[in-house]
């Protein structure tokens, strides 16, 4: 049984109970982070921590607190030592880590081009890409042959971005480009989750981190230079044009070209692999639950009828939507987000040092037994706006929240909405017979043995 809440005492300083630190590595390595984490909030309850070395890491799952960190306490909580490692190996200073003036201006500068009407841009290319994995499931439906439907749905969502980015049209670019990243993350993960050697020893893997970043600054440096030398009413109507039109409000700049590349990077990064992760989660569910499959087939089969699904179209696929939401429920591709403590604070009634990093947790808070009802159950149905509208407002986090809540989300959910639509009107992926995944957080959520599925025409 979860202690429900129940260590959360308002104005009693203490505290907040955990485990020591031999006892989390231990708990980390044979349960993994994810389950680990899990146990230590059934055993303390919703504020827990760990002491490793001089820092503190705060676990928080209670929806209170997550509207603490990131709205009304804000200004006691950013992004400091905890995005070293992103920054220095992957950012650099773009969106997803920079803090202050420079986020401030930057996020001003790029939030219109993510409003729910800035990126109706992309949809045409969203449902063309959408097109082009018919076909090829159609192939992949004929032969029978297993498929990892997450690499499909990396491609696919690599292409998407790479499109809205820079026009990317050659798929060999586009593998090239995604391989590299991959490589980056790779690192970067080994270096957060501390498995890694020391960055800076050259190992195989440093290498192939070295090499890899170079062929992304180099192609994007040549992107840039590429549209610097013709004429801007010929540029491509895509999101680096629009970084480069962009201008400050109050000095009237442009971006520099560095900043121009991390902010590249930076949607790159944290706009593909989370969309990836949770059409493939998609999958999973639709395939562990027969009866949401059949009402989703069912709303597909009446609304379009066989038609391709238009970015208009889709205030008549409401139950599609639902399932995309209760996807980011059940299964948030990012499982756990982090603020470093400027000065000491209180959550949930416990201490809080300065310089402690606060973990909050999509994946815990979404099956908070106070807030769902049976929360293990992949159930639609609570996303209609009644329900939506009765639950505490902080209890469904996917996106982080408050101002520095995922710039893509208008982005993402119209991409996961097109392209649910699109092929799950024809296909239905089937799970391999006893197929258990192995959830595991390897900075985003993922599936140890992947998802092996065999793609059937419906
Ligand atoms: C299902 C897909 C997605 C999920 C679950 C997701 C989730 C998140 C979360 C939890 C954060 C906060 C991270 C933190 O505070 O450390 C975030 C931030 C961010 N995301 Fe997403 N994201 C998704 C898709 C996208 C897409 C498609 C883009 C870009 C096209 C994008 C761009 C960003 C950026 C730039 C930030 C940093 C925003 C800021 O700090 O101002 N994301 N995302």
């Amino acid at each position: 049984m979860l202690p429900t809440h129940g260590n959360q005492r308002e104005g009693l300083r203490r505290q907040p109970p955990g485990p020591g630190l031999l006892s989390f590595i231990y708990g980390v390595r044979t349960l993994g982070f994810l389950d680990y984490v899990g146990k230590l909030w059934r055993q303390y309850g919703d504020v827990f921590q760990v002491r490793i070395g001089r820092r503190t890491l705060v676990f928080a799952m209670h929806p209170d607190s997550v509207e603490h960190v990131n709205v009304s306490h804000r200004q006691n909580y950013d992004k400091r030592g905890s995005y070293d490692a992103v920054r220095s190996y992957l950012t650099g200073e773009g969106l997803v880590a920079s803090t202050g003036e420079l986020w401030r201006r930057q996020r001003k500068l790029m939030a219109p081009f993510y409003t729910p009407k800035g990126v109706q841009a992309y949809a045409e290319l969203m449902i063309r890409d959408g097109e082009r994995l018919v076909s090829r499931w159609q192939t992949l439906a004929r032969q029978g042959t297993e498929v990892e439907i997450a690499e499909e749905m990396t491609t696919i969502t690599a292409s998407i971005i790479l499109k809205a980015m820079f026009s990317t049209e050659t798929m060999e670019s586009i593998h090239q480009m995604k391989d590299a990243v991959e490589a980056m993350i790779t690192f970067v993960s080994a270096q957060l989750a501390g498995v890694g050697l020391p960055a800076w020893l050259p190992t195989a893997k440093r290498r192939r981190y070295d090499a890899a970043r170079q062929l992304v600054h180099r192609s994007i440096s040549t992107l840039i230079a590429k549209r610097r030398s013709i004429d801007e009413a010929q540029w491509p109507d895509d999101l680096l044009s629009r970084l480069m039109k962009a201008r400050d409000d109050e000095t009237g700049q442009a971006m520099s070209e560095s900043l121009l590349r991390d902010e590249s990077i930076t949607t790159f990064f944290a706009g593909h692999e989370t969309t990836a992760r949770t059409m493939t989660f998609a999958w999973y569910a639709l395939a562990t639950n027969p009866q949401v499959t059949q009402r989703l087939h069912e709303e597909l089969d009446r609304v379009l009828g066989g038609r391709l699904p238009t970015a208009d179209g889709l205030r008549q696929l409401p139950y599609t939507l639902q399932v995309v939401k209760e996807v980011l429920r059940l299964y948030p591709a990012a499982p756990f987000y982090v603020r470093d403590a400027l000065a000491a604070d209180q959550l949930g009634g416990f201490d809080v040092p300065a310089g402690a990093a606060v973990m909050v947790s999509p994946y815990y808070t979404h099956r908070h037994p106070q807030f769902w009802n049976h929360p293990e159950v992949f159930d639609p149905d609570r996303w209609t706006r009644e329900q939506e509208s009765s639950r505490h407002g902080y209890a469904y986090h996917p996106f982080a929240a408050g101002p520095r809540i995922c710039i893509g989300n208008n982005f993402s959910l119209l991409e996961t909405h097109l392209l649910l639509a699109t092929l799950a009107q024809r296909f239905t992926p089937r799970l391999r017979a006893g197929f258990q995944p192995q959830w595991t957080m390897q900075g985003t959520l993922g599936i140890a043995n992947g998802l092996p599925m065999v793609i059937t025409a419906r």
